[in-house]
């Protein structure tokens, strides 16, 4: 039997670690540098998924030539753009995720559009811009509407929508002036803002085949819903998210738009990274795409990572052993693997931290905007069975015990073969837990989106 390590420490990489165990091959995960919530699940009680908090990847590396881990799986795009995976394929450790080089895939949207546009896959019209004035001058003169993007990583948070010229320009201010996601804004990029479905697709590659995952997910990315006027006017216009929940199978889930999405973007863009870039790209690819009400199809970015929360639900779906899917990324032998996909219904809703009061008697807004730590998370005892609770951004405490540490804390993933059900069973079990904000009563201060499942 098999130890596995998964590094991250979000709810993403935490689902990575829970669908690992499952493998017939795995006894143990290890999860670096994680976070302290594996410990209130019944997995990590039973420690077969445990937190090691190490971090420095020297010491990930001793760590898992010591205890004989046979497979890292690299959840998130900081540690891949530095270079984790170089590390540890340098010492012969078998890994999931593309080398540091490879993540200009995700880090550099003007290379990924420029090698895209010239494989042939359909994108939205943009341009790139160095410095804040000539881009606000574009976004006066263009007419339509835009998406303001910072061209390096940002946590998935860096694409900024915008209604108007105003909020263009707010949005240009926002990354390139602000620098609110540091050296990423120094160039951004201005897209012409899509109208219609989001799509989420994934797809491993392992430097040879390709092995696109025929289930896909939505996405919800803003910050509340679109009649919550009282929390809009509460985060004042900051409604950029990473994710407040999802769903699998999307509402536009067919084995004909799969065929499409497969031919038309995955194929052409994967044929780029082998043939033309010449890379041995073994790992994930994201493909975040929109779908018109034409039916026409176009990237919006590709990222070099599962999706946080679309891994969340699709590895929930999912029958084929994971471990085998990452040992064929590893070894080339991907066209071997045979996808088999579950009859449930998935529908992740996120628990965030809404409004509560500063130390300074005033008050934090709530996620995305300000927001506090250190809360209690209550009522997880409460948690129906069939539940799948992913840990995101937690803590523990000398006297509260597990607390909240992050704007997205948790995440409430709800499952049934019927789609309504699986929703209604998500909303029933987040209702049930609380965080107690410690400086205002105890009063609750989870909050989270009533519309996940809907259509947007
Ligand atoms: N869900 C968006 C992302 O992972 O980037």
């Amino acid at each position: 039997m098999e130890k596995v390590l998964v590094y991250g420490s979000g709810g993403r990489d935490h689902c990575l670690c829970d669908k690992y165990i499952e493998s017939r091959h795995v006894e143990k995960v290890y999860f670096a540098p994680g976070n302290p919530g594996v410990k209130y699940t019944n997995k990590g009680r039973r420690g077969y998924i445990e937190q090691v908090p190490i971090r420095d990847f020297k010491a990930v590396r001793e760590f898992c030539l010591e205890n004989q881990v046979s497979l890292v799986d690299v959840g998130s795009e900081n540690p891949l753009d530095e270079g984790l995976v170089d590390v540890l394929n340098k010492a012969g450790l078998a890994t999931v995720g593309p080398r540091a080089k490879y993540v200009q895939m995700e880090n550099d949207r003007v290379f990924t559009k420029t090698l895209l546009a010239a494989a042939g896959v359909p994108m939205a019209e943009y341009r790139a811009f160095h410095d804040a004035e000539t881009a606000k001058r574009y976004v006066r003169n263009i007419g339509y509407q835009v998406v303001v993007k910072a061209n390096g990583l940002a946590a998935g948070k860096g694409a900024i929508v915008c209604d108007d010229v105003t909020e263009a320009e707010a949005a240009i201010d926002t990354l390139m002036v602000k620098k609110k996601f540091g050296k990423s804004g120094d160039t951004c990029v201005i897209e012409e803002r899509k109208y219609g479905n989001e799509i989420s697709f994934f797809a491993y590659l392992d430097g040879e085949h390709f092995l696109p995952l025929r289930m896909f997910a939505r996405d919800y990315k803003p910050a509340c819903d679109p009649g919550d006027k009282e929390t809009i006017k509460l985060l004042g216009g900051n409604l950029n998210t990473g994710g407040t929940g999802c769903c699998c199978p999307h509402d536009l889930a067919t084995p004909g738009l799969s065929n499409r999405i497969i031919r038309e973007i995955v194929s052409p863009t994967v044929n780029a990274v082998y043939n033309k870039l010449g890379w041995n790209y073994k790992g994930v690819l994201y493909f975040g795409l929109n779908i018109d009400e034409h039916g026409d199809l176009c990237v919006f970015e590709i990222n070099v990572r599962h999706g946080d929360p679309e891994a969340q639900v699709i590895l929930r779906k999912l029958q084929t052993d994971l471990y085998e899917i990452a040992m064929a990324t590893w070894e080339g032998t991907l066209d071997e693997v045979k996808q088999k996909w579950n009859k449930n219904c998935y529908v992740d809703v996120i628990a965030m931290a809404g409004k509560a009061r500063s130390p300074s008697g005033g008050w934090f807004k709530a996620y995305p905007g300000r927001y506090g730590e250190g809360y209690k998370i209550e009522g997880l005892e409460n948690i129906e069975r069939g539940i799948a609770i992913f840990y995101s951004g937690v803590d523990e405490h000398p006297e509260r015990g597990l607390v909240t540490k992050g704007g997205r804390v948790l995440h409430v993933v709800g499952s049934s073969p019927v789609f309504e059900e699986a929703v209604d069973k998500a909303y029933r079990n987040i209702e049930r837990l609380a965080f107690l904000d410690h400086r205002n009563n105890n009063e609750n201060c989870l909050r989270y989106q009533k519309t996940i499942g809907g259509v947007q």
